[in-house]
Protein backbone atom coordinates (compact mmCIF):
# COMPACT_ATOMS: atom_id res chain seq x y z
CA UNK A 1 0.00 0.00 0.00
CA UNK A 2 0.59 3.36 -0.38
CA UNK A 3 0.52 5.71 2.70
CA UNK A 4 -0.83 9.38 3.23
CA UNK A 5 -1.83 11.94 5.51
CA UNK A 6 -2.24 12.46 9.03
CA UNK A 7 -3.32 9.87 12.11
CA UNK A 8 -3.50 10.47 15.66
CA UNK A 9 -2.74 7.57 17.90
CA UNK A 10 -5.00 7.31 21.02
CA UNK A 11 -4.08 8.50 24.36
CA UNK A 12 -0.97 6.59 26.38
CA UNK A 13 -2.36 3.40 28.15
CA UNK A 14 0.00 3.79 30.88
CA UNK A 15 -0.25 7.64 31.38
CA UNK A 16 -4.04 7.29 31.36
CA UNK A 17 -4.10 4.59 34.12
CA UNK A 18 -2.36 6.86 36.18
CA UNK A 19 -4.05 9.54 35.63
CA UNK A 20 -6.96 8.19 36.98
CA UNK A 21 -5.39 6.31 39.87
CA UNK A 22 -3.82 9.78 41.01
CA UNK A 23 -7.14 11.58 40.40
CA UNK A 24 -8.99 9.06 42.65
CA UNK A 25 -6.54 9.59 45.46
CA UNK A 26 -6.51 13.45 45.04
CA UNK A 27 -9.14 15.22 47.01
CA UNK A 28 -11.16 17.10 44.89
CA UNK A 29 -12.10 17.40 40.75
CA UNK A 30 -9.62 16.66 38.54
CA UNK A 31 -10.35 17.14 34.39
CA UNK A 32 -8.24 14.78 32.44
CA UNK A 33 -8.00 15.46 28.30
CA UNK A 34 -7.14 12.85 25.46
CA UNK A 35 -7.71 9.51 28.04
CA UNK A 36 -7.59 6.23 25.99
CA UNK A 37 -10.81 4.91 25.87
CA UNK A 38 -9.96 1.19 25.43
CA UNK A 39 -10.64 -1.51 27.41
CA UNK A 40 -7.55 -1.17 30.00
CA UNK A 41 -8.21 2.09 30.97
CA UNK A 42 -12.30 1.30 31.29
CA UNK A 43 -10.98 -1.15 34.05
CA UNK A 44 -8.99 0.70 36.13
CA UNK A 45 -12.43 3.49 36.09
CA UNK A 46 -14.75 0.57 36.78
CA UNK A 47 -12.51 -0.45 39.73
CA UNK A 48 -12.08 3.06 41.03
CA UNK A 49 -16.20 3.68 40.61
CA UNK A 50 -16.40 0.55 43.04
CA UNK A 51 -13.88 1.90 45.41
CA UNK A 52 -16.11 5.10 45.27
CA UNK A 53 -14.55 7.88 42.89
CA UNK A 54 -16.87 9.54 40.77
CA UNK A 55 -15.53 9.02 37.16
CA UNK A 56 -17.94 10.33 34.05
CA UNK A 57 -17.84 8.11 31.07
CA UNK A 58 -14.90 7.48 29.21
CA UNK A 59 -15.79 8.88 25.85
CA UNK A 60 -13.37 9.60 22.34
CA UNK A 61 -12.85 13.43 22.33
CA UNK A 62 -14.52 13.86 25.69
CA UNK A 63 -12.77 15.49 28.62
CA UNK A 64 -13.29 12.90 31.61
CA UNK A 65 -13.64 14.32 35.21
CA UNK A 66 -12.78 12.72 38.26
CA UNK A 67 -14.52 13.76 41.59
CA UNK A 68 -12.92 12.11 44.75
CA UNK A 69 -12.72 12.30 48.84
CA UNK A 70 -11.21 9.27 50.39
CA UNK A 71 -11.55 5.54 48.71
CA UNK A 72 -13.98 3.01 50.60
CA UNK A 73 -14.72 -0.54 51.33
CA UNK A 74 -15.63 -1.99 47.63
CA UNK A 75 -19.21 -3.92 47.84
CA UNK A 76 -17.74 -6.66 45.63
CA UNK A 77 -14.60 -8.16 44.18
CA UNK A 78 -12.75 -5.63 41.46
CA UNK A 79 -12.22 -7.26 38.26
CA UNK A 80 -9.29 -5.96 36.62
CA UNK A 81 -10.28 -7.25 32.99
CA UNK A 82 -7.40 -8.23 30.70
CA UNK A 83 -5.20 -5.49 32.32
CA UNK A 84 -2.21 -5.86 34.35
CA UNK A 85 -1.21 -2.41 34.93
CA UNK A 86 -4.75 -1.67 36.42
CA UNK A 87 -4.30 -5.16 39.16
CA UNK A 88 -0.56 -4.13 40.18
CA UNK A 89 -0.79 -0.74 40.48
CA UNK A 90 -4.05 -1.15 42.07
CA UNK A 91 -2.40 -3.08 44.48
CA UNK A 92 0.06 -0.57 45.16
CA UNK A 93 -2.87 2.24 46.12
CA UNK A 94 -5.17 -0.56 48.15
CA UNK A 95 -1.42 -1.34 50.27
CA UNK A 96 -2.04 2.12 52.41
CA UNK A 97 -5.60 1.39 52.41
CA UNK A 98 -7.06 -0.11 55.87
CA UNK A 99 -10.26 -1.94 54.26
CA UNK A 100 -9.59 -5.98 52.60
CA UNK A 101 -10.45 -5.68 48.81
CA UNK A 102 -10.08 -8.62 46.42
CA UNK A 103 -8.41 -8.37 43.16
CA UNK A 104 -9.22 -10.96 40.19
CA UNK A 105 -9.40 -10.54 36.35
CA UNK A 106 -9.95 -12.35 33.00
CA UNK A 107 -8.19 -15.83 31.88
CA UNK A 108 -5.06 -14.18 30.76
CA UNK A 109 -4.53 -11.74 33.80
CA UNK A 110 -5.16 -14.54 36.24
CA UNK A 111 -1.77 -16.16 34.35
CA UNK A 112 -0.01 -13.15 35.16
CA UNK A 113 2.83 -13.35 38.06
CA UNK A 114 2.13 -10.87 40.99
CA UNK A 115 4.28 -11.65 43.42
CA UNK A 116 7.01 -9.11 42.05
CA UNK A 117 4.41 -6.90 43.41
CA UNK A 118 3.15 -8.65 47.02
CA UNK A 119 6.17 -9.56 47.83
CA UNK A 120 7.56 -5.73 48.60
CA UNK A 121 4.18 -5.01 49.59
CA UNK A 122 4.19 -7.86 51.95
CA UNK A 123 7.67 -6.29 53.16
CA UNK A 124 5.84 -3.19 53.75
CA UNK A 125 2.96 -4.57 55.82
CA UNK A 126 0.57 -5.18 53.73
CA UNK A 127 -1.23 -8.28 54.04
CA UNK A 128 -1.83 -10.39 51.04
CA UNK A 129 -3.99 -13.73 50.82
CA UNK A 130 -3.30 -16.15 47.94
CA UNK A 131 -5.61 -18.34 46.44
CA UNK A 132 -4.13 -20.18 43.58
CA UNK A 133 -0.24 -19.15 44.62
CA UNK A 134 1.36 -16.94 42.24
CA UNK A 135 -1.56 -14.82 40.46
CA UNK A 136 -4.88 -13.43 41.00
CA UNK A 137 -7.47 -13.75 42.43
CA UNK A 138 -5.53 -11.48 45.89
CA UNK A 139 -6.98 -10.35 48.51
CA UNK A 140 -4.94 -7.37 50.26
CA UNK A 141 -5.70 -5.67 53.43
CA UNK A 142 -3.69 -2.81 53.32
CA UNK A 143 -2.76 -0.91 57.12
CA UNK A 144 0.14 1.24 58.61
CA UNK A 145 3.25 1.02 56.36
CA UNK A 146 6.43 0.85 57.09
CA UNK A 147 9.14 3.11 54.81
CA UNK A 148 10.29 0.35 52.12
CA UNK A 149 13.75 0.65 50.46
CA UNK A 150 13.77 -2.13 47.30
CA UNK A 151 16.15 -3.57 44.66
CA UNK A 152 13.47 -4.53 42.23
CA UNK A 153 14.95 -8.31 40.39
CA UNK A 154 12.65 -7.16 36.87
CA UNK A 155 13.02 -3.45 35.16
CA UNK A 156 9.50 -3.14 35.78
CA UNK A 157 7.48 0.34 35.66
CA UNK A 158 4.27 -1.72 37.13
CA UNK A 159 6.60 -2.92 40.08
CA UNK A 160 8.01 0.38 41.13
CA UNK A 161 4.99 2.57 40.45
CA UNK A 162 3.00 0.20 42.62
CA UNK A 163 5.45 0.76 45.05
CA UNK A 164 5.65 4.21 44.71
CA UNK A 165 1.56 4.42 44.76
CA UNK A 166 1.69 2.45 47.92
CA UNK A 167 3.69 5.00 49.40
CA UNK A 168 1.41 7.99 48.64
CA UNK A 169 -1.71 5.80 49.59
CA UNK A 170 0.17 4.97 53.06
CA UNK A 171 2.12 8.25 53.61
CA UNK A 172 5.57 6.02 54.07
CA UNK A 173 8.74 6.98 52.39
CA UNK A 174 9.61 4.42 49.68
CA UNK A 175 12.42 3.83 47.81
CA UNK A 176 13.39 1.80 44.23
CA UNK A 177 16.31 0.79 42.12
CA UNK A 178 16.04 -1.51 39.10
CA UNK A 179 18.52 -3.25 36.67
CA UNK A 180 17.33 -0.65 34.18
CA UNK A 181 15.41 2.26 34.18
CA UNK A 182 11.68 1.65 32.80
CA UNK A 183 9.11 3.87 31.89
CA UNK A 184 9.41 6.65 34.24
CA UNK A 185 5.53 8.35 33.46
CA UNK A 186 4.86 7.70 37.35
CA UNK A 187 8.17 9.78 38.55
CA UNK A 188 6.99 12.56 35.64
CA UNK A 189 3.48 12.82 37.12
CA UNK A 190 4.32 12.93 40.81
CA UNK A 191 6.72 15.88 39.82
CA UNK A 192 3.93 17.17 37.90
CA UNK A 193 1.78 17.35 40.94
CA UNK A 194 4.57 18.86 42.81
CA UNK A 195 4.77 15.45 44.79
CA UNK A 196 8.51 14.93 47.02
CA UNK A 197 10.08 12.53 44.40
CA UNK A 198 14.38 12.68 43.59
CA UNK A 199 16.62 10.31 42.17
CA UNK A 200 19.16 9.36 45.11
CA UNK A 201 22.25 6.90 44.36
CA UNK A 202 20.27 5.67 41.36
CA UNK A 203 17.26 4.83 43.32
CA UNK A 204 13.97 6.99 42.54
CA UNK A 205 12.95 7.89 46.07
CA UNK A 206 9.84 9.03 47.58
CA UNK A 207 9.26 10.87 50.74
CA UNK A 208 5.25 12.09 51.02
CA UNK A 209 5.23 15.90 51.97
CA UNK A 210 1.35 15.01 53.09
CA UNK A 211 -1.18 12.07 52.17
CA UNK A 212 -3.22 14.56 50.25
CA UNK A 213 -2.95 14.47 45.88
CA UNK A 214 -3.91 18.04 44.62
CA UNK A 215 -7.26 17.92 42.28
CA UNK A 216 -5.21 18.43 38.94
CA UNK A 217 -6.03 18.70 35.19
CA UNK A 218 -3.55 16.92 32.57
CA UNK A 219 -4.13 16.48 28.87
CA UNK A 220 -2.57 12.79 27.89
CA UNK A 221 -0.48 12.13 24.79
CA UNK A 222 -0.93 9.89 21.97
CA UNK A 223 0.85 6.50 23.22
CA UNK A 224 3.89 5.72 21.64
CA UNK A 225 3.42 1.90 21.48
CA UNK A 226 0.00 2.77 19.23
CA UNK A 227 2.35 4.95 17.22
CA UNK A 228 4.84 2.39 16.20
CA UNK A 229 2.42 -0.02 14.22
CA UNK A 230 1.70 3.25 12.55
CA UNK A 231 4.78 4.14 11.94
CA UNK A 232 5.40 0.64 11.13
CA UNK A 233 2.98 0.44 8.44
CA UNK A 234 4.47 3.29 7.13
CA UNK A 235 8.24 1.64 6.76
CA UNK A 236 6.35 -1.51 5.12
CA UNK A 237 4.51 0.93 2.31
CA UNK A 238 5.30 1.11 -1.19
CA UNK A 239 5.55 4.54 -1.34
CA UNK A 240 4.01 7.76 0.62
CA UNK A 241 4.72 9.81 3.47
CA UNK A 242 2.91 9.53 6.82
CA UNK A 243 2.51 11.67 9.75
CA UNK A 244 1.29 10.65 13.56
CA UNK A 245 -0.10 13.78 15.12
CA UNK A 246 0.60 13.96 18.92
CA UNK A 247 3.08 11.25 19.94
CA UNK A 248 4.64 10.93 23.52
CA UNK A 249 8.64 10.83 22.81
CA UNK A 250 9.24 10.06 26.50
CA UNK A 251 13.17 8.63 25.56
CA UNK A 252 12.14 5.09 27.93
CA UNK A 253 9.83 4.44 25.47
CA UNK A 254 11.02 5.37 22.32
CA UNK A 255 13.39 2.77 22.32
CA UNK A 256 11.58 1.37 18.65
CA UNK A 257 12.69 4.58 17.40
CA UNK A 258 16.32 4.17 18.10
CA UNK A 259 16.10 0.54 16.90
CA UNK A 260 14.18 1.74 13.69
CA UNK A 261 16.75 4.07 12.81
CA UNK A 262 19.72 1.43 13.47
CA UNK A 263 17.75 -0.76 10.70
CA UNK A 264 17.37 1.74 8.48
CA UNK A 265 14.51 3.92 8.93
CA UNK A 266 14.35 7.54 10.13
CA UNK A 267 11.74 8.60 11.65
CA UNK A 268 11.38 12.41 11.54
CA UNK A 269 10.12 14.56 15.32
CA UNK A 270 8.69 17.61 14.54
CA UNK A 271 6.64 20.08 17.11
CA UNK A 272 8.63 18.75 19.89
CA UNK A 273 6.54 19.73 23.27
CA UNK A 274 5.52 19.57 26.35
CA UNK A 275 2.06 17.99 28.19
CA UNK A 276 1.75 17.33 31.93
CA UNK A 277 5.90 17.18 31.90
CA UNK A 278 5.98 14.84 29.16
CA UNK A 279 7.93 15.22 25.75
CA UNK A 280 5.44 15.03 22.69
CA UNK A 281 5.69 15.56 18.84
CA UNK A 282 4.43 14.46 15.21
CA UNK A 283 6.55 11.73 13.95
CA UNK A 284 6.70 11.72 9.81
CA UNK A 285 7.31 8.14 8.48
CA UNK A 286 8.41 7.05 5.13
CA UNK A 287 9.35 3.75 3.84
CA UNK A 288 12.70 2.25 3.71
CA UNK A 289 14.82 -0.50 3.56
CA UNK A 290 16.02 -1.89 6.90
CA UNK A 291 18.50 -4.07 7.83
CA UNK A 292 18.54 -6.65 10.81
CA UNK A 293 20.23 -5.98 14.03
CA UNK A 294 20.76 -7.12 17.80
CA UNK A 295 18.00 -5.58 20.20
CA UNK A 296 20.15 -5.44 23.64
CA UNK A 297 18.92 -6.37 26.95
CA UNK A 298 19.57 -2.57 28.13
CA UNK A 299 17.11 -1.14 25.64
CA UNK A 300 14.84 -3.81 26.04
CA UNK A 301 12.78 -2.39 28.80
CA UNK A 302 12.05 1.56 26.11
CA UNK A 303 10.40 -1.22 23.79
CA UNK A 304 9.15 -4.08 26.09
CA UNK A 305 5.46 -3.48 23.87
CA UNK A 306 7.08 -3.27 20.82
CA UNK A 307 9.14 -6.17 20.08
CA UNK A 308 5.86 -8.12 18.27
CA UNK A 309 5.86 -4.95 15.88
CA UNK A 310 9.55 -4.64 15.61
CA UNK A 311 10.08 -8.81 15.03
CA UNK A 312 7.51 -8.28 12.05
CA UNK A 313 9.30 -5.56 10.69
CA UNK A 314 12.51 -7.80 11.27
CA UNK A 315 11.06 -10.46 9.21
CA UNK A 316 11.01 -7.86 6.16
CA UNK A 317 14.85 -6.37 6.82
CA UNK A 318 18.07 -7.92 5.09
CA UNK A 319 19.73 -10.95 7.60
CA UNK A 320 19.17 -11.67 10.67
CA UNK A 321 17.45 -9.77 14.05
CA UNK A 322 17.83 -11.19 17.19
CA UNK A 323 16.19 -9.69 20.30
CA UNK A 324 18.06 -10.10 23.65
CA UNK A 325 16.81 -11.18 26.88
CA UNK A 326 13.16 -10.80 26.39
CA UNK A 327 12.48 -13.77 28.34
CA UNK A 328 9.93 -10.83 29.89
CA UNK A 329 7.45 -11.54 27.17
CA UNK A 330 6.32 -14.91 28.10
CA UNK A 331 4.00 -13.46 30.77
CA UNK A 332 2.64 -10.49 28.61
CA UNK A 333 -0.94 -10.42 27.94
CA UNK A 334 -0.23 -13.90 26.22
CA UNK A 335 3.11 -15.68 26.17
CA UNK A 336 4.52 -13.71 23.20
CA UNK A 337 8.00 -14.91 23.02
CA UNK A 338 6.89 -18.41 21.98
CA UNK A 339 3.66 -16.60 19.53
CA UNK A 340 5.72 -14.44 17.92
CA UNK A 341 8.07 -16.76 16.99
CA UNK A 342 5.61 -19.55 15.71
CA UNK A 343 3.05 -17.05 13.96
CA UNK A 344 6.19 -15.43 12.18
CA UNK A 345 6.97 -19.37 11.20
CA UNK A 346 3.32 -19.85 10.66
CA UNK A 347 3.70 -17.31 7.45
CA UNK A 348 6.74 -18.60 5.97
CA UNK A 349 9.78 -16.60 8.19
CA UNK A 350 12.24 -18.46 10.19
CA UNK A 351 12.28 -17.03 13.30
CA UNK A 352 12.69 -19.11 17.26
CA UNK A 353 13.08 -18.10 20.85
CA UNK A 354 16.36 -19.55 21.88
CA UNK A 355 16.38 -19.76 25.49
CA UNK A 356 15.19 -15.40 26.49
CA UNK A 357 16.54 -14.44 23.04
CA UNK A 358 14.33 -14.22 20.02
CA UNK A 359 15.80 -14.13 16.68
CA UNK A 360 14.11 -13.44 13.58
CA UNK A 361 15.60 -14.50 9.73
CA UNK A 362 13.96 -11.71 7.20
CA UNK A 363 12.33 -12.52 4.07
CA UNK A 364 11.29 -11.14 1.16
CA UNK A 365 9.01 -13.52 0.06
CA UNK A 366 5.35 -12.38 0.56
CA UNK A 367 3.68 -13.47 4.00
CA UNK A 368 1.18 -16.35 3.77
CA UNK A 369 -0.80 -18.39 6.76
CA UNK A 370 -3.03 -18.51 9.52
CA UNK A 371 -1.90 -16.04 12.56
CA UNK A 372 -3.08 -17.12 16.18
CA UNK A 373 -3.53 -13.86 18.17
CA UNK A 374 -4.37 -15.68 21.62
CA UNK A 375 -6.33 -12.35 22.09
CA UNK A 376 -3.31 -10.56 22.65
CA UNK A 377 -4.16 -6.84 21.04
CA UNK A 378 -0.43 -6.24 20.38
CA UNK A 379 0.19 -9.65 18.25
CA UNK A 380 -3.46 -8.83 16.29
CA UNK A 381 -1.98 -5.04 15.50
CA UNK A 382 1.35 -6.28 14.33
CA UNK A 383 0.32 -8.86 12.32
CA UNK A 384 -2.41 -6.75 10.57
CA UNK A 385 0.46 -4.45 9.53
CA UNK A 386 2.09 -7.57 7.98
CA UNK A 387 -1.23 -7.95 6.46
CA UNK A 388 -0.81 -4.92 4.09
CA UNK A 389 2.08 -6.25 2.56
CA UNK A 390 1.80 -6.49 -1.49
CA UNK A 391 1.12 -10.53 -2.14
CA UNK A 392 0.44 -10.88 1.37
CA UNK A 393 -2.39 -13.65 2.29
CA UNK A 394 -2.10 -13.00 6.59
CA UNK A 395 -5.43 -14.36 8.37
CA UNK A 396 -5.85 -13.11 12.03
CA UNK A 397 -7.82 -15.44 14.22
CA UNK A 398 -9.43 -12.60 15.57
CA UNK A 399 -9.33 -8.85 15.43
CA UNK A 400 -11.77 -7.77 18.60
CA UNK A 401 -9.04 -7.69 21.02
CA UNK A 402 -7.33 -4.59 19.59
CA UNK A 403 -9.98 -2.33 21.78
CA UNK A 404 -7.97 -3.32 24.74
CA UNK A 405 -5.27 -0.47 23.81
CA UNK A 406 -6.68 0.87 20.34
CA UNK A 407 -9.95 0.53 19.74
CA UNK A 408 -9.62 2.60 15.99
CA UNK A 409 -6.75 0.54 15.07
CA UNK A 410 -8.12 -0.87 11.40
CA UNK A 411 -10.26 2.26 10.63
CA UNK A 412 -7.03 4.23 11.05
CA UNK A 413 -5.21 1.84 9.29
CA UNK A 414 -7.69 1.96 5.97
CA UNK A 415 -7.62 5.26 6.24
CA UNK A 416 -3.86 5.83 5.83
CA UNK A 417 -4.37 3.55 3.01
CA UNK A 418 -3.22 6.14 -0.02
CA UNK A 419 -3.42 3.84 -2.51
CA UNK A 420 -7.35 2.75 -2.04
CA UNK A 421 -8.44 6.48 -2.19
CA UNK A 422 -6.38 7.91 -5.14
CA UNK A 423 -6.27 9.62 -8.52
C1 LIG B 1 3.37 -0.87 31.82
C2 LIG B 1 4.58 -1.46 32.04
C3 LIG B 1 5.10 -2.58 31.21
C4 LIG B 1 4.32 -2.73 29.92
C5 LIG B 1 2.84 -2.62 30.12
C6 LIG B 1 2.47 -1.28 30.74
C7 LIG B 1 2.96 0.24 32.71
O1 LIG B 1 4.98 -3.77 31.96
O2 LIG B 1 4.62 -3.94 29.29
O3 LIG B 1 2.17 -2.73 28.87
O4 LIG B 1 2.02 0.98 32.37
O5 LIG B 1 3.59 0.40 33.76
P1 LIG B 1 6.12 -4.24 33.00
O6 LIG B 1 6.18 -3.25 34.09
O7 LIG B 1 5.68 -5.59 33.46
O8 LIG B 1 7.38 -4.31 32.17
Amino acid sequence: MKVRGAVRPPGDKSISHRALMLAALAHGRSELAGLLTGEDVKSTARVLRQLGAVISPIRDGGTVTVRASRITHPASRLHCGNSGTTARLMLGVLAGQRFPATLTGDASLRRRPMRRVTEPLRAMGADIEEERGDALPLTIRGGRLHPLAYTSPVASAQVKSALLLAGLSGGVAVSVREPYLSRDHTERLFLHLGLALRLEHGAISFHPPAPTVPPFRLSIPGDASSAAFLVAAAVLAEGGELAIENAGVNPTRTGFLVVLERMGARVERVNLRDEGGEPVADLIARPAALQGTVVTAAEVPTLVDEVPILAVLASRAEGETVFREVGELRVKESNRLELIAANLRAVGVAAEAQGNDLHVRGTTRPPGGRVETARDHRLAMAFAVLATLPGADVRLSERASVAISYPGFFRDLERMNGARHRD
